[in-house]
């Protein structure tokens, strides 16, 4: 049988200045969610990569006296490190300044212009230019500052094209009807009631002011519109309309691929509204899913230079390794909410999650299969203890959670629940009291079977969080002497999978932090390193 095909993005960043922690959320997430799904045997790309055209760059090098293209070459790589420092696992980096990517857009929006979906005319608004966005004068109010971000936006009047967006306005509000096309629901209200029942504007899809964009073929003083040009990125990286489609084939077209944009509160309009009606026009199927992640704050809101309050996450991968800010990010903010970060809960979390339930559960289990076995797995028995039951029930009834969650993008959820099994064995072991059943001959099954049970949790539990601790899993199937081959997801099912099993404890998995000295450690980096 052919195998189910998911497509997950991240959106295209804006390369300006060193990522922060807030994009190493989205991506963070994004990987996650790649990982999970391949874990479970779909056949995953994982696309991210720069939005590197627009007035803002243009200015940007020039103050730098480099060309565009060069100040763009300099400052992409700072993305790609922090990429690989947090382990993501994308199938492909895209650039808006790749040679295949700047080809597609200037084929579909031929197709704009043949299809009639664009017509010349006069913009005249407010132009924000660090966001790239135009915006109406009740928007922008009196004080002429940008609803997005703040700042004062710029009065701007040239040629452009504007997209007909009422012509699929039909199609869009089909689309709108889908339950699942926009979640959270708040956030598809927000479409409605902010973008839609007003009335959709025409929308301004090229720039005739400044030249570092994608030219229009028919029309080379124009330059796509930063958002058309970042959008068909999505499609650019799968080889639309190029001499090879076999990846758009696969996962764009195919019936049995699910598409999954991930993307931030503040770019769902162009991803739920502009985006689909951009697809239609093309003649291309929708995504499956634009899932809106919240924003992640600091005590002070949103993460800025100005205000000191930028977390970078260089210092939390290096300190505490790149497993504990990966489940930091899925578990501390409920995905689909906003999030605050402070030091204190970042620490507290890592104490409390991954030293002293998981780590320990670990430590705990693999030290008395050492003691008592020889480092032997004893064999899996049902029936013995009565709290045997508990957790083999508890087994069955978080790996069928954890799917449904995780296939339905409640990433928070899903490892919540596998953090809740890893609790319920140490609450186990203290309730079986291991190391009373090993002074009485008569309960050597009752004890075998103990930690029979604590191994397959321990199994378990490190495949369900696998996705999220990608260094600490492997550790933990290293002391656990799995092969490659015996690692496998279906193996969770697997009640005697561990049998015999010559285990090894070897290192702590994490250790324990000073509360207060942590804390200060990483307020005293928050900003200094940007
Ligand atoms: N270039 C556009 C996206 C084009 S996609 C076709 C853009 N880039 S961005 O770099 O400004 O933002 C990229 C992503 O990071 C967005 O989803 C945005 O919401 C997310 N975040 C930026 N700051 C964030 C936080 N503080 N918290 C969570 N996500 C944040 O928008």
């Amino acid at each position: 049988m052919e195998k189910k095909c998911f497509y997950i993005t991240t959106p295209i960043y804006y390369p300006s200045g060193n990522p922060h922690i807030g994009h190493a959320y989205c991506s963070t997430l994004a990987d996650i969610l790649a990982r999970y799904k391949r874990m479970v045997g779909y056949d995953v790309f994982f696309l991210t990569g720069t939005d590197e055209h627009g007035l803002k760059i243009e200015k940007n090098a020039k103050k730098e006296g480099v060309e565009p293209k060069e100040y763009v070459d300099r400052i992409v790589e700072n993305f790609k490190k922090l990429w690989v420092e947090l382990k993501l696992s994308n199938d492909d980096f895209i650039r808006t300044t790749d040679e295949r990517h700047i080809k597609c857009v200037q084929s579909c929006f031929s197709t704009f212009v043949k299809n009639n979906d664009v017509k010349l005319g006069k913009y005249e608004g407010w132009y924000c230019v660090p966001c790239e966005s135009f915006w109406t004068d009740t928007q922008v109010g009196e004080e002429h500052i940008c609803p997005d971000c703040g700042r004062v936006v710029e009065k701007a009047t040239e040629e452009c094209y504007f997209f007909d967006t009422k012509k699929y306005l039909p199609q869009l509000n089909k689309l709108f009807d889908e339950e699942k096309f926009i979640t959270p629901v708040n956030k598809k209200n927000e479409m409605i009631n902010t973008f839609i029942k007003p009335g959709l504007e025409d929308l301004c899809v090229s720039r005739t002011s400044f030249t570092w964009g994608v030219p229009i073929l028919e029309n080379p003083k124009h330059v796509a519109y930063v958002w058309v040009d970042a959008l068909i990125n999505y499609i650019s990286a799968l080889g639309y309309r190029s001499e090879d489609e076999t990846l758009f084939k696969k996962f764009w077209e195919n019936p049995n691929s699910e598409i999954v944009h991930l993307v931030g509160a503040d770019i769902n309009r162009f991803h739920t509204i502009y985006w689909p009606e951009f697809l239609f026009s093309l003649g291309l199927r929708t995504p499956s899913r634009v899932f809106v992640h919240g924003l992640l704050m600091t005590k002070d809101g949103k993460m800025s230079k100005s205000k000191g309050n930028v977390i970078s996450p260089y210092p939390l991968i290096e300190r505490y390794g790149v497993d504990a800010l990966r489940y930091y990010l899925a578990r501390e903010i409920v995905f689909g909410n906003d999030g605050q970060f402070t030091p204190e809960q970042f620490i507290e979390r890592i104490n409390a999650d991954l030293v002293n339930s998981y780590g320990n559960l670990v430590s705990r289990t693999i030290s008395m299969i050492e003691k008592y076995f020889g480092g032997v797995t004893p064999e899996y028995l049902k029936n013995v203890n009565k709290e045997d039951d508990e957790i083999d029930q508890l087994i069955d009834i978080t790996l069928k959670k954890y799917i449904e969650e995780f296939d339905d993008l409640k990433v928070t959820e899903a490892i919540t629940d596998a953090m809740n099994l890893v609790s319920r064995a140490n609450k186990y072991i203290e309730e079986t009291t291991p190391w009373v059943l090993v002074k009485d001959e008569t309960k050597t099954d009752n004890l075998k079977s103990v930690l029979a049970h604590l191994a397959r949790v321990l199994f378990v539990s490190t495949k369900l969080l696998e996705p999220v601790l990608v260094e600490k899993s492997t550790e933990v199937y290293k002391k656990l002497n799995l092969t490659a081959e015996e690692n496998t997801f279906e193996n969770v099912y697997n009640e005697h999978f561990l049998d015999d099993k010559q285990v090894e404890k070897g290192e702590n998995l994490f250790p324990r932090l000073n509360v207060n000295e942590e804390i200060e450690y990483i307020k005293s980096v928050m900003v200094k390193v940007l």
